[in-house]
């Protein structure tokens, strides 16, 4: 089959590098992640042969949710850096052939955000509440919350304002922490507002958009209860198998829903995609979008969006048929309207890959093993900070939690700190090179035992994850074959193993048991995921193991 894009656009085939500007690189000496530290990491994307690099936000922020809770969208934080240093970071990553992808988060503000403070200070049905989604609430007094809907944090998605004369009054709307009120997206003050922020952004030369929350702008505004709040808010925790009946159930009923994927969204989705166009044919945005497949292409369609995330192998089982399943609905979601197909195997919002497939060595061959995978197939391919490591998740102590999902479960889940912690640079102990400053606690402590999954230890080590994702990257660029639109699935006997062609001469194997398998393709090692032995008998691959031949 063929996979369809647009044309030859560059992030029809990237690879995009995700940092977590908090926890990427100290580089003015205060102990917290910074665009500083993001221009002295560049030399790291450049060796790994990256294309873009994606900029979680860094804007002015209280860091309630890690800085999806943005109180000015056109600014930069001073825990990050100043305007300068984001000009001076766009300027260098282009000089490096580096493209510059920033987060725009467009569902919500931070309640610290000018227009919220206004919105509390001002009486119901006034403009400055219409931005918002204030409801009078149900019961005799109002106070009762004006539906069942659930926040994705946990809890309720509603919290009850006291009004200017100190009574209690109207609810607003949050689908995720109390301090991020929803933006009503009938409101044009909101739709220029953020068609603004874009300008902003491409004015200052960014390359592209990451949309936060893009299925959720759009809210049937009678605030109708929901069948199953719970399920659909959980829907989008990414914790189901992707192809299990329940999974397929959720993402249906997401379809057009009350809180997600409503059709009319689509009409601000042209808007962006107008003023995109006016900067020129190389501006592009990636959407966050958990939705049912037949939903995905809507997002993507030539007068929308250019890219969907594609989520399934974030929890995609570790077997073969799970594996196949993933691929082909990967790229039937979006082949349908000719945009290309994108793969993530982390990001912060998800357990580490490692840790997801098991910890300990054989959680890391299976990572290993499913980089390769990703790595060889056609579209684009997102890369979370640390996945080029190797990392595990790190146990963070519950005290040291900073996760509003934590908070607001009453701790009954983790929540994603564990794949946040700062990145291991150099050296033996904590701070591991990641800040200069030797006395500093970390906003999230990093472990003892990282002395030989730093950049520097893995860079001497030829057999690290770090030298796998250099060579796969690199060849994914070079080798004609891997740049091609054109995969083809290889039936073969053994249920246990992933076959597929990749242009006119790369055969992809995957060995997802724990024995060695023989390959049912002769060909030469281009790269392999674990032990391989090529001999007279053919190839025989070892467990857990991916293998790249040239036939
Ligand atoms: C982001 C999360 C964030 C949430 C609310 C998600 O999609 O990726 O990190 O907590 O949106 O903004």
């Amino acid at each position: 089959m063929r996979v369809g894009t647009h044309d030859d656009s560059w992030w029809s085939r990237a690879a995009v590098y995700q940092v977590y500007p908090r926890s990427f690189r100290d580089g003015n000496g205060d102990g917290l992640g910074d665009l500083q530290g993001v221009i002295d990491g560049l030399g790291h994307l450049e060796s790994l042969s990256i294309d873009a690099v994606w900029l979680s936000p860094f804007y002015p922020s209280p860091q309630n949710d890690s800085g999806y809770d943005v109180s000015d969208p056109r600014a930069v934080d001073p825990m990050f850096g100043t305007l300068d240093d984001f000009a001076r970071l766009v300027d260098q990553a282009h000089e490096r052939g580096l493209r510059v992808i920033v987060d725009i988060v467009p569902n919500h503000v931070s309640a610290s955000h000018s227009w919220f403070v206004e919105a509390l200070s001002s009486p119901a049905g006034s403009p400055a509440r219409r931005r918002f989604h204030f409801v009078d609430g149900k019961g005799e007094a109002g106070e009762l919350p004006p539906n069942n809907w659930e926040s994705i944090f946990g809890g309720p998605a509603w919290t009850r304002v006291k009004e200017p004369d100190g009574s209690w009054g109207q609810w607003y709307l949050h689908l995720f922490d109390h301090t991020q009120p929803d933006l009503n997206w009938v409101n044009d003050e909101v739709r220029i507002d953020a068609l603004n922020t874009l300008a902003f952004w491409l004015d200052l030369r960014v390359d592209g958009f990451r949309v936060d929350v893009a299925l959720g702008l759009a809210k049937d505004m009678t605030y109708p209860d929901l069948i199953d709040p719970i399920g659909m808010s959980q829907s989008l925790r990414f914790d189901l198998d992707p192809g299990s009946a329940e999974a397929v159930e959720r993402r249906a009923a997401l379809a057009n829903s009350a809180i997600f994927d409503r059709d009319e969204i689509h009409d601000i989705y042209r808007q962006w995609r107008s003023l995109l166009e006016s900067y020129g044919n190389d501006k592009m945005a990636v959407v966050e979008a958990w939705v049912a497949p037949e939903r995905a292409s809507r997002y993507v369609a030539p007068d929308t969006l250019h890219q969907i995330f594609g989520f399934d192998f974030l929890v995609v089982a570790w077997d073969a048929k799970s594996i196949r399943d993933a691929i082909q609905h990967g790229i039937d979601a979006v082949s349908a309207v000719g945009a290309p197909p994108t793969w993530a195997l982390s990001n912060h919002d998800s357990p580490r890959v490692v840790t997801r497939l098991g910890d300990g060595p054989e959680g890391l061959a299976r990572a290993r093993a499913l980089a390769l995978i990703a790595h060889a197939l056609p579209g684009s391919v997102y890369v979370y900070q640390g996945e080029e490591l190797g990392l595990c998740d790190v146990e963070v102590p519950d005290s040291a939690r900073q996760d509003p999902v934590w908070f607001r479960s009453a701790g009954r889940e983790k929540g994603r700190d564990g794949g946040r912690v700062p990145l291991p640079w150099s050296g033996s102990q904590p701070p591991y090179g990641f800040t200069d400053r030797a006395d500093v606690s970390l906003w999230l402590p990093q472990p003892e035992h990282w002395e030989s999954w730093t950049v520097e230890a893995e860079g001497d080590d030829p057999d690290s994850m770090l030298n796998l994702y250099r060579s796969s990257l690199a060849l994914r660029r070079s080798h004609s074959s891997l740049a091609s639109e054109e995969i083809e699935f290889w039936s073969v006997d053994d249920d246990e193993l992933v076959v597929f062609r990749r242009g006119a001469d790369v055969v992809v194997v995957a060995n997802t048991s724990d024995q060695w398998l023989p390959s049912p393709v002769a060909g030469s090692i281009l790269v392999a995921s674990g032990p391989v032995v090529a001999g007279d008998a053919g190839v025989e691959i070892g467990p857990n193991t991916t293998v790249w031949l040239q036939m």
